[in-house]
């Protein structure tokens, strides 16, 4: 069998199977690429069209082991291989914290927040830091900046302290176990915010993949605003002057301008959409609240 018809036939039955995917890839052919190429030890960007891959009925059989797994456990391939990938970049990730996947890391990625970050010494929070994706591509983007990741789940943190030392970063990225904004200390020039903003309904309507994950990290009260709300009354108190919040809200904006009608934050384009991210500056905050 080749490599291409062993990933056809995965694709196959994840859609027949009809698993949930966004925890990392889109749709069937990206997960069954995926999970093939993990459970091979080969190369992400292995050439699958490539007619020397073959694959022995060994390695099939280890293949159909994983797909398996993934079908009838309904557990994230993220969570059965032990790693997700973000902007090109690894990490370790288990269910103590969600996979990596916010678009805040597009919108860094595109180079977008560097206005906020200044030369010389910077200071970047993530706050709700989880698995500390989003405080190690903040700091791989802006080597000046030092990074404060903060987040209640002292087991997510557990995770973020390992993606830290995976990429050598412990010297600049500090991690604090702390509800909102506790333990919070100086000023920020940028505050990264991906929050638990679930609201209530959906929640309940999630399959099990993400149900998979831990709920603190995605439950966001009845309208999803429940952390959102102490955030932005208390953000500018911890922005430098020039400073921003970069929030991701989900497809939570309806209940984002029911819950702030007069807020009106830039919001920045993402593959997912152009209100899923928004841009507060401090001084917006601070004439807000
Ligand atoms: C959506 S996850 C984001 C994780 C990570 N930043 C990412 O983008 O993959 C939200 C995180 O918020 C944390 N969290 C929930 N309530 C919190 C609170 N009151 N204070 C700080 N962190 C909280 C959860 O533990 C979880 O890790």
């Amino acid at each position: 069998m080749t490599l291409r018809e062993l990933v056809d036939h995965c694709r196959t039955q994840l859609d027949v199977a009809g698993v949930s995917f966004g925890q990392g890839t889109l749709h069937a052919l990206d997960e069954a690429a995926w999970l093939v190429l993990w459970r091979l030890d080969l190369p992400l960007d292995t050439d699958l069209d490539n007619p020397a891959c073959t694959v022995s009925s060994a390695d099939q059989a280890r293949v159909h082991a994983l797909l398996n797994e993934r079908i009838q456990t309904r557990r994230p391939l993220a969570y059965l291989t032990g790693e997700a990938w973000l902007q090109g970049v690894a990490f370790h990730v288990d269910e103590r914290t969600i996979i990596p996947r916010s678009l805040i890391a597009e919108v860094l990625a595109m180079g977008w927040l560097d206005e906020y970050v200044p030369e010389g010494h910077a200071r970047v929070m993530d706050l709700c830091t989880g698995n500390g994706s989003l405080a190690v591509l903040a700091a791989l983007a802006w080597p000046q900046a030092s990074v404060h990741g903060l987040d209640l789940s002292p087991q997510a943190l557990q995770v973020a302290a390992r993606n830290v030392e995976r990429h050598a970063l412990v010297n600049r990225i500090e991690l604090s176990v702390s509800d909102g904004f506790a333990a919070a200390h100086g000023l920020y020039h940028l505050i990264l915010c991906n929050p638990p903003y679930v609201n209530q309904q959906s929640m309940e309507a999630l399959p099990p993949e993400f149900r998979a994950e831990p709920a603190l990290a995605l439950a966001g009260g009845s309208d999803g605003m429940d952390f959102i709300r102490p955030c932005l009354q208390q953000a500018s108190r911890w922005l430098t002057p020039d400073g921003a919040l970069v929030l991701e809200i989900g497809h939570e904006i309806d209940h984002f301008e029911r819950a702030f009608p007069s807020l009106s934050p830039w919001w920045l384009e993402t593959s997912a959409g152009d209100t899923q991210v928004a841009l507060l500056r401090a001084a917006d905050l601070v004439a807000w609240s």
